[in-house]
């Protein structure tokens, strides 16, 4: 029962972080809309955010991708296994664009044809990003609610 115990916590600790990430992800959301509204090229405090971010989330896409860090999941739902190589997938290709993205903000000419083109991929970005996120967070969330009534039968 204690495993059992332990792999619910497990659990938890998969939608913590994931809360965390997507509350700074909310955060460069709301950045970039109040700065779509007010029309305000901000390329260099774009540059920064999104730098700081990055690095947030390769470390969160690195916990992902360590042995052992989905297993009370798959324990719970041994189906969501099939998921796996698609996150790896996916996890190159965000970090790529980001990457990227940052790379070009950096460019001292034109980085972009402008501050509106620039906000547009920010978003697709963060959109696309959210989708995988939500995705990962169902299924933890699955996963925590099977772990959850079984535990109360104990
Ligand atoms: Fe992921
Ligand atoms: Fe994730």
């Amino acid at each position: 029962m204690s495993k059992k115990a332990s792999a619910h916590e497990h659990i938890q600790l998969l939608l913590d972080e994931h809360e965390e990430i997507l509350a700074h992800m909310k955060e460069l959301a709301d950045w970039s809309a109040q700065l779509k509204e007010k029309g305000l090229p901000k390329f260099g405090e774009m540059g920064t955010r999104v730098n700081c971010f990055r690095d947030l989330l390769a470390k969160h896409f690195e916990n992902e991708e360590q042995e052992g860090y989905f297993k009370p999941i798959f324990d719970e739902s041994p189906g969501f296994c099939i998921m796996v190589p698609d996150f790896h997938k996916k996890h190159a290709e965000i970090l790529c664009r980001i990457d990227e993205f940052i790379a070009r903000s950096k460019k001292s000419e034109r980085p972009f044809q402008s501050w509106g083109e620039a906000l547009q991929i920010f978003d697709k970005l963060l959109t696309d990003l959210r989708a995988h996120e939500d995705q990962e967070i169902k299924m933890v969330q699955e996963a925590f609610n099977q772990s959850a009534a079984k535990e109360t039968k104990f």
